[in-house]
């Protein structure tokens, strides 16, 4: 397993640099446990970040097969928009805010520095396996995207696919994104659109009850962005299921 480098890593909270000692990272009064390699930066998040933190908990052992099938169903790669978004280049050092169980590791170069971050161990854990069977590295940390425990001005990529619509507070987290990414870095966020979430998740079920008591249809972040966000741009893909948000720090 790739070893953490307390240079790209900050306090969630206060910003301060982290020091290692044994499976703990410190800063000031703040101690954050190393639990299977991975530091835990949330160990207890609160409303729509917990309720959605036990979903992924749970459907964790599903989420790759779930993939597949879908796949085998359309018999399309519903991932490649993204390769086309990522403005690739060699050695690149790439953040996925919620990597889950790794699915665009595909898409990322090998010789890429990669860090990803999610909300839910269950997820980790199953990316940790991915990796282990594609012999490919990356870090993990587990955390909120509302509070990235990176220093400013770190990663050449940032991007996101697939929980924002359901954040407990997307506006951090997309002021996050935009902190600790390089100048002029290109971010990728992509979510599922209404046509999707009222349309197959409220009916599945086990999976509808996550998804009842909406208060508002999900809608691209984009109006979230500070105004002095640059190359703001947002296509729909995949036959609208998914918006692509597109922005330039
Ligand atoms: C649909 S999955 C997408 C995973 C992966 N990005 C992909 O494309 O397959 C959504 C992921 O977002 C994570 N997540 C949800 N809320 C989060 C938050 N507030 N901060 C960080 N990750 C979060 C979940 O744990 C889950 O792994």
């Amino acid at each position: 397993m790739t070893p953490l480098d307390l240079a790209v890593l900050c306090d969630p909270v206060t910003r301060c640099p982290l020091e290692q000692r044994a499976q703990s990272l410190f800063s000031g009064p703040s101690i954050y446990r190393i639990e299977e390699g991975i530091p835990i930066f949330a160990p207890a998040p609160d409303r729509l970040n917990l309720k959605y933190q036990r979903m992924y908990d749970r459907i964790a052992p599903l989420y790759d097969f779930a993939e597949h099938a879908y796949k085998r169903i359309v018999k399309r790669d519903i991932r490649a928009f993204l390769s086309d978004a990522f403005e690739l280049r060699p050695r690149m050092r790439i953040l996925e805010v919620s990597i889950g169980t790794g699915a665009n590791l595909r898409l990322l170069p090998s010789d890429a520095e990669i860090h990803g971050l999610d909300l839910s161990m269950g997820m980790l854990r199953a990316c940790r396996r991915n990796l282990r069977r594609q012999h490919r590295e990356a870090i993990l940390y587990q955390g909120e995207a509302e509070r990235l425990p990176f220093r400013d001005n770190t990663f050449d990529l940032v991007f996101h696919v697939g929980g924002i619509n359901f954040f407990n507070d997307r506006r951090s987290a997309l002021q996050e994104m935009l902190r600790v990414a390089r100048p002029s870095t290109r971010i990728v966020v992509s979510d599922e659109t209404e046509k999707v979430v009222a349309g197959a998740y409220q009916r599945i079920p086990f999976v509808n009850r996550y998804f009842r008591k909406r208060t508002a249809p999900v809608t691209s972040p984009a109006e979230l962005l500070p105004p002095e966000t640059a190359d703001v741009q947002c296509t729909l893909v995949n036959r609208d299921k998914l918006y692509c948000l597109t922005f330039r720090k």
